[in-house]
């Protein structure tokens, strides 16, 4: 049975409360958060966790093995650091922080403690998405052409980040985690209507390894929710639909294939194949259960976790490269991997 403390009771933080809460090897503690009001709420709920609103007195207690960090972005350096330095396995929610130098202090931190971090990329602990992984790595689709997202909606505008930073890390981690690879180089504009300096909607070209290139559009700016990513390859094609309830996943056997042809120089014959269309069935656990029950198992089989700090990091790296290059009117921009990565191809 494993201790847990919960920092940050807003919006995010209670259903982290609650998975924790129900699994059977975990004992949530205590919660902290800054307002009365949030913390109140969280007892009416779960009478046996303590509340304070001083997050030092989950940081200090000896009982605690975990720390959940589900506060705003800008604390989550400050926060998860401190964590580590007591000893505590972090489960961080994304992004892991707003500063590269920070993400890779944390990740570092982490490693030279052996201690467990793992970042909230909740989306690669769904179904849907393990099935694409599953897919795309058994080679159905063939070679992978390109991957185009969008993840759309009217807000929630947030405070303290952009939309690139509050959406986009879903997208990202969805992508790398699928590839099992990470951008190369990032391409992005950014364009701000609601408030000055904080875009609301943006759109990004992301290069990754063999020649593959993903397109993602983010959007708190958007009459209607859409959530939807699209696997391009040499035989087949895949669509993600997250906001459909019975039909997420969708093969569509189309593509194109060039006929060769000896006749005459130059000239070539495109042939276009449209088969049937396979709905895979999928089997729907909360991904939010799976995920905190994955942390627990990495904590106690001392296994790196599907969303570590280093994927989180790599996450992040994506995300300042598409800040940079929206300052330089989309220029593309070489992603610099910190010597940790030394060891990726
Ligand atoms: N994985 C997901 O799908 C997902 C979804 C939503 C939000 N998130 C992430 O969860 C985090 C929180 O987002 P949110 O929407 O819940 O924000 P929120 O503003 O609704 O809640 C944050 C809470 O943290 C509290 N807090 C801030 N500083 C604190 C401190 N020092 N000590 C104790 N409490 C403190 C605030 O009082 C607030 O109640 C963000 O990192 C966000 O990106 C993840």
């Amino acid at each position: 049975m494993l201790t847990v403390g919960i920092i940050g009771c807003g919006y995010w933080g209670p259903n982290l409360i609650r998975n924790f809460f129900n699994l059977d090897e975990a004992r949530v503690k205590t919660c902290s958060d800054l307002l009365d009001e949030r913390l109140n709420h969280m007892k009416q709920i779960y009478p046996s966790i303590e509340i304070t609103k001083d997050y030092n007195d989950i940081i200090n207690d000896s009982e605690i093995d975990a720390v959940v960090v589900a506060t705003p972005v800008s604390t989550h350096f400050k926060l998860a650091g401190e964590a580590l330095n007591a000893g505590k396995h972090v489960f961080c929610e994304k992004p892991l922080t707003n500063k590269v130098e920070d993400g890779t202090r944390l990740v570092k931190l982490a490693e030279e403690k052996e201690l467990i971090l793992l970042v909230g990329h909740t989306f690669v602990y769904t179904a849907a998405v393990n099935k694409i992984k599953e897919v795309v790595d058994s080679g159905e689709l063939g070679e992978i052409y390109y991957i185009s997202s969008m993840r759309l909606n009217l807000g929630l505008f947030q405070k303290d980040i952009n939309v690139v930073w509050d959406l986009a890390p879903h997208d990202i981690s969805i992508m790398n985690y699928v590839l099992g690879s990470a951008p190369i180089s990032v391409s992005s504009s950014g364009f701000s209507y609601i408030r000055s300096g904080i875009e609301d909607i943006a759109f990004l070209t992301l290069r990754y390894p063999d020649s593959i290139v993903a397109n993602l559009h983010v959007s708190w700016l958007n009459p209607n929710k859409i959530r939807t990513t699209t696997v391009v390859g040499s035989k087949k094609m895949l669509v993600y639909d997250d906001i459909s309830s019975l039909e997420k996943i969708r093969i569509y056997n189309k593509g194109v294939d060039v006929i060769p042809h000896y006749d005459t120089f130059g000239e070539f014959h495109l042939s276009y194949r449209y088969g049937d269309i396979d709905i895979p069935k999928l089997v729907e656990t909360e991904p939010l259960k799976v995920e905190c029950q994955h942390f627990i198992d990495c904590i106690n089989n001392k296994t790196v976790p599907r969303s570590s700090g280093r994927d989180g990091l790599e996450v992040m790296l994506a995300l300042d490269s598409a800040g940079k290059s929206m300052k330089q009117d989309n220029k593309e921009i070489k992603i610099d991997y910190p010597d940790l990565f030394n060891n990726r191809a």
